[in-house]
């Protein structure tokens, strides 16, 4: 694997961070707090107020951290595609509002690359075709990543790259949901996982209210495991090798030990 190129990655850092958006939306939050408690408030329609995804992608996208975590994604792939010979198939599951998938179109070569944007559900889809519109490569699907993809209608095999960005923490049992995904990818594939590893207060009183988040039981406090269990989880379900880049003892992706021969340059 290449080492990391991280002052590519710092040049997103420098812009617009969307502090005004999500000061609007902690403010928000602190305000319907009562309510929030009670489920008399939808927290997604605080994060999604009046359906704009201007709060969303400040959180997940504009904001410096995200901004860092993003890039460094987007150099590991771009690496991993120009290092790469013939067609790129990439699945990216739990795509939302495509904070992440922002970030690594613009690395993939358009000639060589199919995209599949996919969600639990194809709520997100209309948002991300206008958003993605300049990447002819890009198709919309749908796969619930805490159910067994092969019973979706996914191939074995067909897929590349799998990109998962603070999704599989919606997992209650994460090495299960990481071990089904595992046999979508063919030999050589890599796994990219984007994970907060800390629970914050910050979540807790905010996007800590979404069902996905607070069903969840497998995590000391909340829903983001230390470190050393997603290590763990990726042992369990199959996946070593694992190259976890960590940023402010937060954020981390991995790749699988369990292809024979790697694709991409090692
Ligand atoms: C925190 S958002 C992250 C979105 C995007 N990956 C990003 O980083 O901006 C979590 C996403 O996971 C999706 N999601 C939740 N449960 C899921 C499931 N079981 N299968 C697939 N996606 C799921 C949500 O719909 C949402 O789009």
């Amino acid at each position: 694997m290449q080492p990391l190129q991280l002052h590519k990655a710092s040049a997103a850092t420098e812009a617009n961070g969307g502090e005004a958006e999500l000061r609007a939306f902690f403010v928000a939050c602190q305000r319907s707090a009562k309510a929030l408690l009670h489920g008399e408030v939808n927290p997604l329609d605080l994060l999604f107020p009046g359906g704009d995804w201007s709060v969303a992608e400040a959180l997940y996208e504009h904001n410096p951290i995200s901004r860092h975590v993003n890039a460094l994604a987007a150099s590991l792939v771009g690496d991993w595609a120009s290092a790469t010979v013939g067609p790129l198939r990439v699945l990216e599951i739990g795509a939302g509002i495509g904070s992440a998938t922002a970030a690594l179109l613009p690395v993939l070569p358009v000639d060589r690359t199919r995209y599949l944007f996919t969600d639990v559900s194809a709520f997100f889809h209309p948002g991300a075709r206008r958003k993605f519109a300049a990447f002819p490569f890009v198709q919309y699907g749908v796969l619930d990543a805490l159910r067994d993809p092969l019973a979706q209608g996914f191939l074995p095999e067909s897929f590349d790259l799998i990109v998962a960005a603070n999704v599989m923490h919606n997992a209650a049992d994460p090495a299960a949901a990481l071990a089904r995904l595992r046999p979508l990818l063919a030999d050589g594939g890599r796994l990219v996982l984007i994970e907060a590893t800390r629970n914050t207060r910050a979540h807790a009183v905010s996007v800590g209210f979404i069902e996905g988040l607070s069903g969840v039981t497998d995590g000391d406090d909340g829903p983001f495991l230390p470190l050393p269990r997603w290590l763990d989880a990726l042992d369990k379900a199959g996946f070593a090798d694992a190259a976890a880049s960590r940023f402010r003892r937060g954020w981390h992706r991995f790749r699988p030990r369990h292809h024979r021969r790697p694709r991409a340059a090692a």
